[in-house]
């Protein structure tokens, strides 16, 4: 016969596995339905503006995915809020991209309108030309890159793992309707200062990030470059095989 602690006991081990079932569901189906508001608020704004957003889609020699295509570098942003679940997706993306020896060496800031006096002192580190379009954006991020590794050997490949993680945020972005562009223009100078950057860092790139807006907003020489047609080198001219300078024979025609 069991007896009456026993079965007290028991109860008490079923309750305990029945309550983290039930609390990883819970969980699993928050996550879900994230995931699921995320797209249908992404399909919304395909359906509803994309009609008034550019479209400059890339002149493709060879087919690529269409987020390829569609990602380009808008000046013109519109004053629609990002929404945090989506720039989190765009971190999150960043976070995944690959790096030599797997060091990860990206950082990044953030700056969001929200926030005006912390978004003035990021937009402040551009020159005044970025300043000029880019203080339309709700977002401003700045990457910097850990460029020592931690047994103190220069990590040559730091910059270079930074922009594939900039290149996944910025493809991610395309999926969700976002628009990014990246700035070389500010000073990696001023970030350190402003932001107490350590020695073994260094800031690469300035990001806007935002939903792309209408380019009738810039001035007049903005406008005309925001509109005019994107432009690539031909593949012949940089893919080689054999010795330098030899283009790939099925490019070549
Ligand atoms: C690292 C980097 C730095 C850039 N710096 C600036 C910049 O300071 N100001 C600017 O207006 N655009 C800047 N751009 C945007 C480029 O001019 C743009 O990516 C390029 O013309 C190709 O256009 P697309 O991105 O629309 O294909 C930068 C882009 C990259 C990747």
């Amino acid at each position: 016969m069991i007896s009456k602690q026993r079965l007290f006991y028991q109860y008490t081990v079923v309750c305990g596995i029945v309550q983290k079932a039930f609390l990883r569901f819970c969980k699993h189906l928050h996550e879900m339905l994230k995931k699921v508001a995320i797209n249908e608020d992404s399909n919304k704004y395909h359906q509803g503006n994309i009609a008034t957003m550019t479209e400059k889609l890339a002149e493709t020699q060879y087919s690529v995915h269409e987020f390829i295509s569609r990602r380009w570098s808008p000046r013109a942003f519109s004053d629609r809020q990002v929404e945090q679940e989506k720039l989190l997706s765009l971190l999150e993306a960043a976070r995944w991209a690959p790096s030599s020896y797997n060091h990860q060496p990206w950082s990044f800031i953030i700056a969001t309108k929200d926030d005006p006096t912390e978004y003035n002192r990021l937009l402040g580190t551009l020159v005044e030309f970025n300043q000029g379009w880019a203080k339309s954006a709700p977002v401003l991020i700045l990457a910097v890159a850990k460029t020592r590794t931690d047994d103190g050997k220069t990590n040559r490949h730091a910059f270079h793992d930074v922009g594939l993680a900039i290149e996944n945020l910025a493809i991610q972005a395309t999926a969700l309707d976002l628009s990014v562009h990246q700035i070389a223009g500010f000073s990696a100078d001023a970030a350190r200062k402003e932001y107490q950057i350590p020695e073994d860092y260094e800031a690469v790139t300035a990001i806007v990030v935002g939903y792309a807006g209408n380019p009738e907003n810039l001035s007049d020489g903005l406008r005309e470059r925001e509109l005019a047609a994107r432009i690539r080198k031909p593949l012949k001219e940089f893919v080689f095989t054999g010795k330098w300078g030899n283009t790939l024979p099925v490019l070549a025609k």
